[in-house]
């Protein structure tokens, strides 16, 4: 019995649904610690897809509970939709349940969002629009509206009011828009404090309370770190930490408790959104990669950015989350092509060669990224499941990663169904 942390290493996208779904299986407990809907996280089950966007991917599999916990923010219409989806497949959620300190987006977050970027013009982020950013502004003001405030009529009330003083302010002052009413924002989240009343809980003591008593719990991470608030392509980033250190905040569990910290990456990288990529391919290559790997947004359909594989990023990434188990999804993808290419290294304006990521776009964009070339194996793997099977140049691309980064590979993805994976070496 352990504990485990899947974070995606890139620009998101990485397959973290899958993973997550397939760990699931054995896992007591599974709990989403950050973002909100802005996720977009996909598992295949057989031929039926599914795509998760607030609930813990661990919803499908997972006997034991699931939580959102305190870190994540949630959106109550989003949240009953998604529930209403999945029961209306024949599986049942009385098993999801919501901490009582998670934040709640609200309907002037998402017209926040929306207008922000609007106003933004040619700078703007290319956020999701689902008020991720201003509810977690909120949060860190100090103005933010919680799950257990939906429980107390006399709290909500007055928090929706001293928010709409301020709100309103903006939407017609400064973006010239309508002003929202206090009385449909009330009724309608009062109904769904009555809604939500048996699954608000006090998520902290629960999940402490399993890893205590040697429960299988993981942690599902949504976004990457490269949209990481502090680490990530800053300003062009998400509004929280999808790091594995984000679990202890965005649970509450102590940093000692956690034992497997796995990072998924694609075989490639791909971006959604806006913001510096520097093995972006803006040719036939990145449009082919795009094509064979189906590279649209689950959130918002937006065809990914896309381009090889950036090591310098990665080992970044496993750096900062202190990745003890790597996962490459997508390997399957790469299996047309007689030539790959993988970023190694950067060389500054000044011809400086550099391994070191850059805390500034700007740098980033002035870099010109060092490529080793790879050969292809040029063969379908989608149907391989073990390691040794695989074509002997796959495992050399494989193994090169893992030299790179100084990380162990245990798991190869080879298809977006649940079983289309190789085990390479165990987990803790
Ligand atoms: P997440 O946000 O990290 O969970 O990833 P998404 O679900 O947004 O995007 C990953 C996409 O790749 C989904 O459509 C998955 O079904 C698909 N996928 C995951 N692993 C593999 C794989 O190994 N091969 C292929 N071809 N597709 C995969
Ligand atoms: P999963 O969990 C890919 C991107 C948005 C935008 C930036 C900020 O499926 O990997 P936000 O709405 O969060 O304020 O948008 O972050 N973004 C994602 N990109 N996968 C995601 O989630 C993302 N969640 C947010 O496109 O560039
Ligand atoms: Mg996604």
């Amino acid at each position: 019995m352990s504990t485990y942390v899947v974070v995606g290493l890139q620009w998101g996208d990485e397959g973290k649904g899958k993973i997550t779904d397939v760990l699931a299986e054995k896992s007591d407990y599974v709990v989403r610690y950050q973002g909100g809907n802005n996720a977009g996280h996909t598992v295949y089950v057989g031929e039926d897809k599914f795509i998760l966007h607030l609930l813990p991917s661990g919803v499908l599999q997972c006997k034991g509970k699931c939580i959102i916990g305190n870190g994540v923010v949630v959106n109550p219409e989003a949240f009953f939709n998604e529930i209403e989806q999945i029961e209306k497949r024949g599986l049942n959620t009385d098993h999801v349940f919501i901490s009582s300190r998670a934040h709640i987006i609200m309907p002037y977050h998402i017209l926040l969002d929306t207008y922000r970027e609007e106003f933004a013009g040619s700078s703007q982020i290319g956020t999701t629009k689902r008020g991720i950013g201003p509810c977690y502004e909120d949060k860190i003001s100090r103005t933010g509206i919680r799950a257990i405030d939906l429980l107390n009529p006399e709290v909500l009330k007055t928090k929706i009011k001293e928010n709409l003083n301020v709100k309103n302010v903006l939407f017609e002052k400064l973006f010239n828009k309508e002003p929202l009413k206090f009385d449909d924002i009330y009724t309608k989240y009062l109904e769904f404090g009555k809604k939500l009343k048996n699954r608000i809980i006090d998520s902290e003591y629960e999940i402490n309370h399993a890893i205590k008593e040697d429960k299988n719990v993981l942690f599902e991470g949504a976004q990457a770190l490269m949209l990481d608030i502090d680490f990530g392509t800053y300003p062009y980033v998400t509004s929280s930490s999808p790091t594995t250190g984000g679990t202890t905040v965005g649970a509450g569990v102590p940093p000692t408790s956690l034992k497997n910290l796995i990072g998924v990456s694609k075989a490639y990288c791909t971006r959604v959104g806006n913001g510096a990529f520097p093995t972006e391919l803006e040719n036939e290559t990145g449009e082919l990669i795009r094509k064979i790997g189906n590279e649209y947004g689950a959130s918002t359909g937006r065809p990914r950015r896309c381009g090889w594989l950036d090591l310098v990023a990665l080992r970044y990434s496993c750096m900062i989350n202190g990745i003890t188990h790597l996962v490459i999804t997508k390997l399957d993808v790469l299996s047309d092509f007689d030539k790959i290419k993988v970023g190694t290294a950067y060389k500054t304006p000044e011809g400086t060669i550099t391994d070191i990521f850059p805390s500034t776009i700007e740098e980033l964009a002035n870099y010109e990224v060092i490529y080793q070339d790879l050969d292809g194996w040029k063969e379908d793997i989608s149907k391989v499941t073990s390691y040794e099977e695989l074509p002997i140049l796959a495992k050399k691309y494989l193994e090169f990663i893992e030299n790179f980064l100084g990380v162990q590979i245990y798991l190869v993805s080879v298809g977006p169904e649940r079983s289309q994976n190789i085990i390479k070496s165990n987990l803790k």
